[in-house]
Order: structure tokens, then sequence, then C-alpha cells
């Protein structure tokens, strides 16, 4: 069979998944010891990836993980809705029992899709909830409902849970959430997304809900050694040869953004032929900006000349010092008042994200692009 020699852009596993020992391991063992777990890094580093990962590990007789996403959800009853349909539909063994437990546990069921047979694939289901308090509650206690009923220990991963966030009266809600997951002794939650900047708000400082809710992993970068071993075998799997000088080179070019690295070296691949050389290195370069350029056109077509020239200057490795009076005349930024509102709707855009007060771009190759 012919496989992809690299992949990028949407989970992966098995051969093209490495590293992440330590970050599986402490995961796991979070699942296994019951502490919930949020999973944060930027987009495309390898969250969701790492969750699957760790997902399989885990699970036996008696410790199911349930996976939902929620980037849909718009207010409280979808998102208790998905979290409901998801626990159903993915503990269940037949679709009858998923009917049982939905009709005994909710009250009531009102499907909206015709079910598959075949429950082995997760579904999406419209309950058919009403948005009273009563509902909402009830549907945020099915994993709980459930554990016990089939004396097993659940653990939830939500994928893009900083959604939540942005619900009307979302404070009041993830104040709601936080405390039925409390009081439940049976399930376990793992809530993860890509907009940092977001998710921190969620428990940042103690009036936040979910302050001191759980474990706190931000993703790191994979180091070099292990994209030596991945993208070498790659390469000499397909009898080519890149030497370990041209793997750093692509590693530092996308400053280790693993999905990046994996396109890169797509592109060196396909450009080169048994030996790679630095031209070919260089074509793949522009290839992978030409590739996202369209991408990077619809993320900028709508912000200010400030918020272009705040991100071309974070994209000239100006990190920190922003509104400081030269920076601000070089770039034109305005006042410093004004510097602190581009760099925060530029955050809540996930345009760029901070780490040790620092301002860093999410995508290194939209520096590359906007430097161009
Ligand atoms: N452990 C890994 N080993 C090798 N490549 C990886 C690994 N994790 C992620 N990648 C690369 O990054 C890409 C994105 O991975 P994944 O979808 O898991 O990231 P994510 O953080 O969940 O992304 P998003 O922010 O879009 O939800 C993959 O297609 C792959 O190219
Ligand atoms: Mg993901």
């Amino acid at each position: 069979m012919i496989g992809q020699t690299f992949i990028f852009g949407k989970p992966v596993e098995g051969e093209y998944f490495t590293d992440r020992e330590n970050e599986s391991k402490r995961l796991a063992a979070n699942f296994r010891g019951g502490v919930s777990t949020f999973l944060l890094s930027p987009r495309r580093w390898g969250k969701t990836s790492l969750v699957k990962k760790v997902m399989g590990e885990v699970e036996s007789d008696t410790l199911k993980v349930v996976f939902v996403d929620v980037f849909k959800c718009k207010s409280p009853i979808e998102f208790a809705e998905a979290l409901a349909s998801a626990v159903l539909s993915q503990t269940a063994s037949r679709v009858e029992e998923f009917m049982e437990n939905a009709k005994a546990f909710l009250g009531r069921i009102n499907l909206g899709i015709n079910l598959s047979p075949d429950l082995a694939s997760s579904f999406d289901i419209k309950l058919g909830l009403s948005d009273d308090k009563t509902d909402i509650s009830n549907a945020l206690n099915i994993p709980e409902t459930i554990a016990k009923k089939k004396n097993i220990r659940l653990v939830v991963c939500i994928d893009e849970f900083q959604q939540i966030g942005e619900f009307t009266d979302s404070v009041y809600f993830q104040k709601q959430l936080r405390t039925v997951w409390q009081h439940q002794q049976n399930v376990t939650y793992c809530m993860f997304g890509s907009k940092k900047h977001m998710m921190e708000e969620l428990f940042d400082t103690p009036e936040k809900a979910f302050f001191k809710f759980g474990d706190i992993i931000y993703l790191k970068t994979i180091p070099l050694s292990y994209w030596t071993e991945y993208i070498s075998r790659k390469f000499e799997g397909a009898g080519k040869k890149i030497s370990n000088g041209q793997i750093e080179r692509i590693c530092e070019t996308v400053n280790y953004h693993s999905s990046y690295v994996q396109q890169l070296c797509w592109y060196v691949f396909l450009s080169s032929t048994d030996i790679v050389s630095s031209e070919d290195i260089d074509n793949a370069v522009l290839e992978l900006i030409l590739q996202n350029t369209a991408l990077y056109e619809s993320w900028t077509e709508n912000l200010s000349a400030y918020q272009m020239r705040f991100l071309t200057a974070v994209a000239d490795g100006i990190n920190e010092g922003l509104s400081s009076a030269e920076v601000i005349g070089r770039y034109r930024l305005g006042t410093s008042a004004n510097v602190v509102a581009v760099k925060k709707s530029l955050l809540d855009k996930n345009l760029v994200y901070t780490e040790n007060k620092k301002v860093y771009l999410s995508d290194p190759v939209l520096g590359m692009w906007l430097r161009r």
C-alpha cells in the first residue's frame, strides 16, 4: 500500500506520530487518576492527536473515554446537548441502549436524524432539549448517571472548550458547569482548545469559574531529536537522503510548529530527487508560503492598518516593548493606549498569543508571508 509520506492539518496517529512521551504519561495518569485537565497550545501543534493517542492507551472495561467537539455550539443548551449525545452514543453498544438511556435520563427523546444501527462510530444527534434549566442540568448530569449505571469511570474530552466563553450569560453558565462537575464522582473532564488566551480567561484568576479546577498542560514543540528520527526515517523509507543539518533548517524555518514541519517536509520530499539539496528546501519554503497565501489573505483582509502594522512588528521579531516610543514611531502604531487595544483585538482573533509577557504570532508562516 502506498501511504502518504507526511501528514499535516489533521490529527495523526501510528507511524505519523512522534514524541509527546511526557505529555502522554501525564495525561494518561490524569485520566486514570480522575484529575481533570486543561490542555492548551496554539493551532495545529498536536492537541487532538495527543488526546486520541492517550484515549486509546487508557481505555479498559472500567474506564471509558468520550470525545466531543463543541466548536459549533452557540449556547449552553447546545453545549449540554452535544455533551449528552456524545456520552449516550459513545457509551452505548446498541441503538436500543442509546434510546433507552436517553429516555430514562432525559425523560424524553426527539431525535433529529435517523440512527444507523452501527454505533461503532460516534454520531451527532439532536436530543430535542428545551432551553430550560432542568433540561440543561439533566443533560449535564448524563455522564455521571451513565457512569454509575454502567459501573465505570468516564473521561469526557471536550475539544474547542474555549467556545463557552462566547455564550451569552457565559459567566453564569461557567459557574453552573463547575458546580455540576465538581459533584460528579465518576467523571473526569479534559478540556482543550487552540485559543490559549480565551481558554486562560476561564481559569486564570480566583474569580474565574475554573480557577484551580484541574491540571494545566501547555503543549510544547516537539524537539529536534524526535523530528530528526522521524523525518530521516520517512525519507530513507522512500530511498531519499536528507542530512541532519537540513532537517534542523526545516524545523527552524517554521519554529518547530508540528503541522508546518510535516507540510514543509512534504514539499521538500516532492521537489527532491534522491539526495535533498538546499535549493529543494528553498523551493519548498516558497511553496509552503504560496499554499497558505489564500488563508492568510482571508485572515488579514478585514484588519485595520494598525493591526497589520502591529502584526508586521511582531513578524519582524519585536516580541516585547511594543508600546515603547521607538517601536510606536517606527511602525506608526499611534498611542500606547492604541497598542494595548490592538494587541487585545489580535489576541481575540487568535492571530497572536502571549507567553511570559512576550507576544508571538500564532502562525510562524504568516510571519514569513508578512515579511515578504
Ligand atoms: N505527535 C506528533 N507527531 C508528528 N506530527 C504531529 C504530532 N502532533 C501533531 N502533528 C502535526 O500537526 C498536525 C495537526 O495535529 P492536530 O490536529 O492533532 O493538532 P491540534 O492542535 O489539535 O490542531 P487544531 O488547533 O487545528 O485543533 C498533524 O497533521 C501533524 O502534521
Ligand atoms: Mg484539534
